[in-house]
Formats: structure tokens, C-alpha cells, sequence
């Protein structure tokens, strides 16, 4: 637990930008901690382009914005073979997929071919192009963001993929008084009043560092199989919940698993703990079962989403 502290000045540093969204910031923080790639949704204007960018800001790694958009190719994404004349062969010309911190900018405004590209590069962490297979960056991480499916001009992620992110996060409107704080904030940023001190970036040893340190966090046999039972109620939901017996029609993978305690670990990891206790799991579970299950038209019908799924879940299964 060595480097926790680290993690808690690069916390402050994003707070310095973003009010309030803790559980934003955290998600972000959790995301760097297990190399796990986020899915960020909210309304337009939540700050979640200025969330992202502050953490890169913050974290001393090549980062790289690619904004998404109709007319983008998976080679846009990828890089590609370009012949050279004098050498007389071709070299690889590598894309913006090759770089520490991604954000991939309302990820729902490209076409299926080019998020399939994103994703498949988030499964395999490397990227193939013709007969050369080239790694990306240990500390390869994707933020991605979207706005909610129903506008128009969006293209849905393919369900089935969805689980390639660790979290689903999803961002609510600020009160009042963080609207009031983000106005005065706004106008002190005018005045040069926020600058980033370069020399206490995290660097990127100190991250790698903590990775293993998330992966040592211990975890109780009794709360694994916990979270083992979280996820198959999502595949038997009738045994907990009788009365919603046909409303999810996939359930989680064991990827939901390995997820859930990855995150749950880093989660105490940011509470100074070295070993995760219950409520680590139920902070967790719902972003990162959310995106995993797919509700059936009877729930739907009923407008019963996802996560109220999860939520009447957590009620329902006995805490260790
Ligand atoms: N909680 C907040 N703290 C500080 N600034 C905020 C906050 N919420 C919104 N803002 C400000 O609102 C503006 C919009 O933020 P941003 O561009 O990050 O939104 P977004 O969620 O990416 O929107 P879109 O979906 O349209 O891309 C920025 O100027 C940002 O600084
Ligand atoms: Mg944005």
C-alpha cells in the first residue's frame, strides 16, 4: 500500500478541476488501479471529457483524445501499413490507439466497424494489422465516453462487447451548491489561478507498482463466493427474485466475476485497507454488472431496468 498516497494527490489534483462527482472520480481512479478500461454516460455538459483530461493531466503518460465520429475508419484508430518507395516495403505507421490514456470521445457517434476496432484492442491489448501483430502500452487504459442511447445519430455499442469494460459509469446532475462552485470555478480558471504543477505527476512505475499492490489485497473466501453468487443470481434471477423470474435474458459472465473483485480491491485499495470488506462489493457491483445483463421484453414492458435489478439483488442476497 505503498503508493496510495500517490493516488490520493492525484484524487486532490482532479478535485482541484471537477466538483464534486466523487463517485466519478473514484470510478476514474479504480480504472487506472486494475487497467481496466470505463464506459462514462451522462447527458452532455457533466464534465465528462474535463473528468478524463484531468486525470491525464495528473498521471505522467502519453495520453491521447480521439474524438468519434461517423465518418472515422478502423485504420484511423489502428494505424496502417504504408508502403515506403525507397526502402521498397511497407512500415507500419502506428494510430492513436497507441498511447497510454485513451479517451474515446462519445464512442456511440462511430460506426460499428470502428468501435469493434476500439474494442478489440481493449480485449487483446494489442493490434493486429496485415500480418504483424504489434503490442500497445502496459498502461494502456480507454475512457470512453457516450451520451444516453436515445439520441438520435448514435450508433449502440454491440451488447455482447459491452463486458470489455470493467465499469459502466454512469453520471448524475450536480446540486445546486456544486453548480454554484463549477460557475466561480469556471471563472477562476480565466484568471490562471489553476495551474498544474508538472513535477508531482504521477508517474507511470507508481501505477504499475500499485496494480500489483490492488491484485494483494485480500479477499475473504466468504465474501469471493459472495460475489460468485451476485453474479450467477444474474443468470438464476428466480431464485431471488420469484417475481422477476423472466426479466433478464443473459446474464454475467465469469468476466462480471473477476471484475467485481478486481474492483472491489481497488476500491479498498483507495480506503487505505488491505483487504476488501462486503460493502467494497456492493459499491461496486452495480457498475459493474450494470452494462453485463441484458433485461427481457417483459422487464422492459414493465420498465424495470438493469439496475434496479442489481439493486433489489443486493437487497435480497444475504451480505457475508
Ligand atoms: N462537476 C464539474 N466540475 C467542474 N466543471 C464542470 C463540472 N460539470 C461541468 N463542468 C464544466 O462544464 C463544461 C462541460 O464539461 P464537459 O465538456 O467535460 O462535458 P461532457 O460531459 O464531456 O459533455 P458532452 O457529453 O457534451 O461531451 C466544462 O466547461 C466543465 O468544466
Ligand atoms: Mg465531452
Amino acid at each position: 500500500m505503498h503508493t496510495q498516497p500517490e493516488f490520493l494527490k492525484l484524487r486532490q489534483h482532479m478535485q482541484s478541476v471537477i466538483v464534486g462527482q466523487a463517485a466519478l472520480l473514484d470510478r476514474i481512479l479504480i480504472g487506472v488501479l486494475t487497467g481496466g478500461h470505463l464506459l462514462l454516460e451522462g447527458a452532455p455538459g457533466l464534465a465528462k471529457t474535463t473528468a478524463v483530461k484531468a486525470l491525464a493531466s495528473g498521471v505522467h503518460a502519453s495520453f491521447q483524445r480521439i474524438q468519434f465520429t461517423p465518418d472515422l475508419m478502423p485504420a484511423d484508430l489502428t494505424g496502417s501499413e504504408v508502403f515506403d518507395p525507397q526502402q521498397r516495403r511497407f512500415d507500419f505507421m502506428p494510430g492513436p490507439l497507441f498511447h497510454e490514456i485513451i479517451l474515446a470521445d462519445e464512442i456511440n457517434r462511430a460506426p460499428p466497424k470502428v468501435q469493434s476496432a476500439l474494442l478489440e484492442a481493449m480485449e487483446e491489448h494489442q493490434i493486429t494489422v496485415g500480418a504483424q501483430t504489434h503490442p500497445l502500452p502496459a498502461l494502456f487504459i480507454v475512457m470512453a465516453t457516450q451520451n444516453p442511447l436515445e439520441q438520435a445519430g448514435t450508433y449502440p455499442l454491440p451488447e455482447a462487447q459491452l463486458d470489455r469494460f470493467l465499469l459502466h459509469v454512469t453520471i448524475d446532475y450536480p446540486s445546486q451548491d456544486e453548480e454554484l462552485a463549477i460557475l466561480r470555478r469556471d471563472r477562476q480558471t480565466h484568471f490562471g489561478e489553476d495551474r498544474i504543477d508538472l513535477e508531482s505527476r504521477l508517474q507511470p512505475d507508481t501505477v504499475l507498482k500499485a496494480r500489483h499492490e490492488v491484485a494483494e489485497v485480500h479477499i475473504e473466501p466468504t465474501i469471493e463466493e459472495y460475489v460468485v453468487r451476485l453474479t450467477h443470481a444474474t443468470r438464476h434471477l428466480g431464485e431471488w427474485i420469484e417475481e422477476w423470474a423472466d426479466y433478464i435474458d443473459f446474464g454475467a459472465s465469469p468476466r462480471a466475476t473477476l471484475a467485481l473483485v478486481r474492483a472491489a480491491s481497488a476500491y479498498a485499495y483507495l480506503q487505505g485497507r488491505e483487504y476488501v470488506i462486503p460493502d467494497d462489493v456492493i459499491e461496486m457491483a452495480p457498475d459493474v454488472l450494470r452494462h453485463r445483463i441484458l433485461p427481457s421484453f417483459n422487464a422492459k414492458a414493465k420498465q424495470v431496468t438493469s439496475a434496479m435489478i442489481i439493486a433489489r439483488l443486493l437487497e435480497r442476497i444475504p451480505i457475508p
